[in-house]
């Protein structure tokens, strides 16, 4: 079974969220110099990357930025000024006021077509997975939609059928079809090379997708949260979320 952190609201879900980041990337760090962290998009995350970038709050002095490499788990079609684009909400919110190197923000680049972006990312991360012993990344941080997808794969994504296949692929760009759009994503694989994976949400809004991807009988091409639990067992993946968000859950502990 996943952790589950059910605090009050949005606020306090950023602060459990900062906090466990932080200690991931510091653990890593003291182990082997650097850290690899990989951020979302969507509504959830502004807070969170405000409260990690805010100079009255210990978090921002706890790490060590210019030992930090940034992803994304999946981007918009859209160029990074774009108020759409997943990277550029990090990099309003959070990125420009610390000190990563710019060569160590690896960004989709959602200006292209999605599938030469997703190409592209691929060969980020396929020479990133030749070059690293352990996995991929050390924080992957994912928000969830109220249909229960999770970075671009949605229900019925044949991303999600192509996993019997064992296709050793990362990253690629993908239609979406409810979305009458192209996204970029990372694949199921590289989601789930991650020491840790932290699930964010907010609100009524996700509270039945939450109860699916944690509590229902499996069915991850309706849900594909639920390729979480293919993490599982083990202490990797944690869902810090807020009552409200937790308010469909049978088994959940109440804030
Ligand atoms: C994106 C995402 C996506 C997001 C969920 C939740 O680019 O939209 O990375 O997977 O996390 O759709 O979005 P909200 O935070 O806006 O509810």
């Amino acid at each position: 079974m996943a952790r589950l952190t059910v605090v009050a609201d949005k606020a306090a879900m950023s602060e459990a969220a900062a906090e466990r980041m932080t200690s991931r990337i510091e653990m890593a760090i003291a182990q082997r110099g650097i850290a690899a962290i990989s951020l979302t998009g969507g509504d959830t995350p502004d807070l969170l990357y405000e409260y990690l970038a805010d100079d009255s709050r210990a978090w921002k002095r706890r790490i060590d930025w210019p030992r930090l490499h940034v992803f994304w788990g999946d981007e918009r079609e859209v160029p990074p000024d774009h108020e759409q684009s997943n990277y550029g909400l990090a990099h309003r919110l959070l990125l420009q006021h610390v000190n990563v190197p710019e060569t160590q923000i690896h960004r989709m680049r959602g200006e292209l077509p999605a599938s030469d972006a997703g190409r592209l990312y691929d060969a980020v991360l396929r020479a990133r997975r030749d070059q690293t012993a352990g996995p991929l990344f050390d924080v992957m941080l994912l928000g969830i939609g109220s249909n229960a997808h999770i970075a671009s794969i949605f229900p019925a994504s044949p991303l999600l059928a192509e996993r019997s296949e064992r296709l050793e692929r990362f990253a690629t760009g993908v239609a979406v079809p409810e979305l009458s759009r192209w996204r970029i994503t990372m694949t199921p694989t590289a989601l789930l090379d991650s020491a840790a994976i932290v699930m964010i949400a907010s609100g009524p809004s996700k509270a039945a997708a939450i109860a699916a991807a944690i509590e229902a009988p499996e069915n991850v091409e309706q849900y594909p949260a639920q390729l979480l639990r293919e993490a599982e067992p083990g202490d990797r993946v944690e869902w810090i979320i807020d009552a409200a968000a937790a308010a469909r859950l049978r088994g959940a502990p109440r804030a």
